[in-house]
């Protein structure tokens, strides 16, 4: 099998490695480019370009899986908190696949990151719900049942107390008001992990973003029911996610028909006949 390329769009960075989907990991090392400072689809699209080049012998004419930080459905981005307001609405695997000769994999950030630790990582075997979060400019994610995927979740986006939740409690927050580990957890992420816990019954919180490397710094400050883990593939596991998302829809390429759902709906309306 040919690598597949995972490119991970941050706020900061764009990163991109080949990934050997065998043993989920990197096939080579990887390149960062810092996100243009106007973060648009045509800037993102050149850098990923610069990416793609970089990797041209290792990957072929492979697929491309972009981790995004943005919900995406069947790759439409629907909106975006922390890039440029220019992806809001744009099907971004369509433009993107035609700017880069690639077939194109929009995959949500968290989404991607669950997905490289439920096949490689720290959710991998784990039965039940997972929900794992990320932790940086926003606050990311994924939701996995018995290891499926439930995508484009968005409960960083939760209103709690009247906040929306991750700009309480994302580890940005924390930098930006230069909080202890100690008060960021017992003020801030206390409230919102008991929250998800109280929505969702989880049976394990997987937490990534660049701050779970400092995990032992903040987790035992956290009193929840559920145990909570920091991811194992820290900040590889988006890449890795992402390109595993695009092999998938390779070996699957019936698996989006945009047009069912509603076509269901329609004859369910119809079959329902009623009065106006
Ligand atoms: C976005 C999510 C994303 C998260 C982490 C949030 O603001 O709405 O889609 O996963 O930030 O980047």
């Amino acid at each position: 099998m040919n690598n597949v390329l995972g490119i991970d769009v941050g706020g900061s960075g764009i990163k991109g490695a080949p990934v050997d989907l065998e043993v989920g990991d990197f096939a080579e090392p990887r390149l960062r480019i810092p996100t243009p400072q106007k973060s648009s689809p045509k800037n993102v699209a050149a850098v990923i370009k610069e990416i793609i080049e970089h990797f041209s012998d290792s990957i072929g004419d492979s697929p491309v899986g972009v981790s995004f930080p943005a919900p995406s459905r069947h790759g439409v981005i629907r909106f975006i908190a922390n890039l440029d307001q220019g992806w809001a609405g744009l099907n971004a695997e369509d433009y993107l696949s035609d700017k880069l000769g690639h077939a194109v994999t929009m995959v949500n950030d968290a989404d991607a990151a669950g997905l490289g630790e439920v096949h490689y990582g720290a959710a991998k075997g784990v039965p039940g719900v997972v929900i794992l979060t990320t932790l940086g400019t926003g606050i990311g994610t994924a939701i996995l049942n018995d290891g499926i995927l439930l995508p484009n979740t968005e409960i960083g986006h939760l209103e709690i107390d009247g906040y929306d939740a991750e700009k309480r409690a994302a580890s940005s927050v924390k930098d930006k008001k230069h909080m202890s580990y100690k008060d960021w957890a017992t003020k801030r992420l206390q409230r919102y992990y008991e929250v998800v816990e109280m929505l969702f019954s989880p049976d394990l919180f997987v937490v990534g973003g660049g701050v779970s490397k400092d995990h032992a710094k903040f987790f035992k400050y956290l009193n929840l029911e559920t145990p909570i883990v920091p991811a194992t593939l820290f900040n590889r596991a988006g890449i890795i996610g992402a390109a595993w998302q695009a092999n998938w829809r390779i070996e699957h390429p019936d698996s989006v028909n945009r047009d069912t759902a509603r076509e269901t709906a329609e004859k369910a309306i119809r079959a329902a006949g009623g009065e106006d």
